[in-house]
């Protein structure tokens, strides 16, 4: 098997060295590129770039697998619980007993939001949007919990992940109940992390809010998946920003903002709203398979393609098992869910969906299940955010203990003007 890969130019032949990955994944190494030929690559939306060696997660696109260090997410999604595979995710090992409920704990203790907080959450506007005040109020963590320069930097990261951890699922119930006008529940200590979410958004002083194990787990099931996805676009935006050895809490938020965008995670908002509007339209999905397969029409059927899936995408079939079972167990008939088979159907015997390779992601079924468990529209993206979570957490700390890390600064071709004189203002026209 050759070692390296060769570039041939102008009878010039540079040698590249190979990487093999665990799993068999190959890359050509060109960190010397430019210094030994004075060539960049051209990779627009870095489609064949990758940025960093890591032990984190391993997805195949093709065959449809996705584990978290080593561990398949279907068995995750079936044995462990958001907690247990956040601990995984960060420290690289399943958690023995006690490890798990010293975690448990510690999240509970940091659970509280700075009550000076409470100031700006009641400040934004009632209809500003969950996913910009969540940004923002995490990159304010910053000024509440400043660094201590008494602490070592390995118990100043520990306190900033597990304050990440438990805060965001606490801020993100409070901005919900205060665009209710609601008031506000606090977490309780003999809840698990789920059952406390739940009760922070829907417990009421006049209608005390039930947990029901089976929506505990539903929601668990939800973060297990989108605890991480290696290089995906808000991962990546954390990880850039964190090159420029940012503090945590700005990184995540950089994360939130990218992790916003309708291509990624705000699609499991838009999936609802392009079903909705199936239904005003009444309910036939073929119009909308032939706007997204139309040229000139900028429509694309939401929740339907990824970057690296050729295949079905393996947290779907575990989110749309979900659906039913959720839908059952309330005994909720949701007419979206029928369009979504529907529209699954067509487009799965469409040649267009085929020859493309677009099957349903994540987020096409995401988007039924919470809105059963009674998540508002407006907060999907949110929720999306908190499972993500633990992935942009442990991808953050692999790149600080990176030895080969850098500074992100990709390079670009220039196609502009070439150089030329400035005109004074009187002489221009
Ligand atoms: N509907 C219709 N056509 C599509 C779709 C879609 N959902 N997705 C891709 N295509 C077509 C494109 O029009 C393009 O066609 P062409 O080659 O004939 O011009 C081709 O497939 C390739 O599309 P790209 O945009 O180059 O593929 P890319 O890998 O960049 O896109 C993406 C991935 C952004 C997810 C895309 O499939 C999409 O926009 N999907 C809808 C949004 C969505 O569901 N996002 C969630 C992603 S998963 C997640 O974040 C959890």
């Amino acid at each position: 098997m050759e070692t390296t890969a060769k570039f041939i130019f102008d009878g010039k032949t540079f040698e590249m060295p190979i990487i093999t990955g665990s799993e068999g994944e190959k890359a050509i190494d060109i960190s010397k590129l430019r210094q030994e030929t004075g060539f960049i690559t051209y990779d627009p939306g870095f489609a064949n770039t990758g940025a960093c060696l890591s032990n984190i997660t391993f997805m195949n696109g093709e065959k449809g697998i996705l584990r978290y260090r080593g561990i398949p997410v279907e068995q995750l999604a079936e044995h462990s619980s958001f907690v247990e595979t956040a601990y995984l995710l960060i420290n690289g090992e399943l958690p023995v007993r006690t490890q798990l409920q010293s975690f448990s704990v510690l999240l509970n203790d940091h659970s509280l939001v700075h009550e000076d907080m409470r100031h700006f959450f009641n400040n934004f506007p009632r209809r500003a949007h969950p996913m910009g005040i969540l940004s923002s109020m995490v990159n304010a963590l910053r000024a509440f919990y400043p660094e201590i320069p008494e602490r070592s930097e390995e118990e100043e990261i520990n306190m900033t992940v597990t304050r990440l951890l438990s805060k965001v699922r606490t801020m993100a119930a409070i901005s919900y109940k205060i665009s209710r006008g609601h008031k506000v529940v606090y977490p309780k200590q003999e809840l698990s992390y789920a059952a406390n979410f739940l009760n922070m958004m829907f417990d009421s002083p006049v209608r005390p809010y039930e947990i029901d194990p089976d929506l505990v787990k539903a929601l668990n099931v939800f973060w297990i998946l989108h605890a991480d996805h290696e290089q995906n676009c808000s991962t990546a935006a954390v990880r850039l920003v964190g090159s420029a050895r940012v503090n945590l809490y700005a990184a995540i938020s950089a994360g939130i903002c990218a992790l916003w965008g309708p291509l990624h995670g705000g699609a499991n908002q838009a999936v609802i709203e392009m079903l909705e509007a199936i239904q005003a339209n009444g309910g036939d999905v073929n119009p909308f398979i032939a706007r997204a397969k139309h040229k000139d029409d900028p429509f694309r059927l939401m929740g339907f393609g990824h970057r690296v899936y050729k295949t079905y995408d393996p947290r779907a079939k575990i989110m749309k098992e979900q659906c039913y079972k959720i839908l059952e167990k309330l005994k909720i008939h949701d007419p979206l869910l029928d369009i979504a088979m529907k529209l699954e159907e067509a487009a799965l015997k469409d040649s267009y969906f085929i020859d493309h390779y677009l099957y349903p992601n994540l987020d096409f079924y995401t988007g039924i299940v919470l809105r059963a468990i009674g998540i508002p529209l407006n907060m999907f993206t949110v929720m999306f955010a908190i499972g993500r979570l633990p992935g942009w957490i442990s991808q953050w700390k692999e790149s600080m203990e990176d030895p080969h890390w850098k500074l992100h600064r990709p390079r670009q071709v220039y196609t502009g003007l070439n150089q030329r004189d400035y005109i004074p203002i009187d002489q221009r026209g």
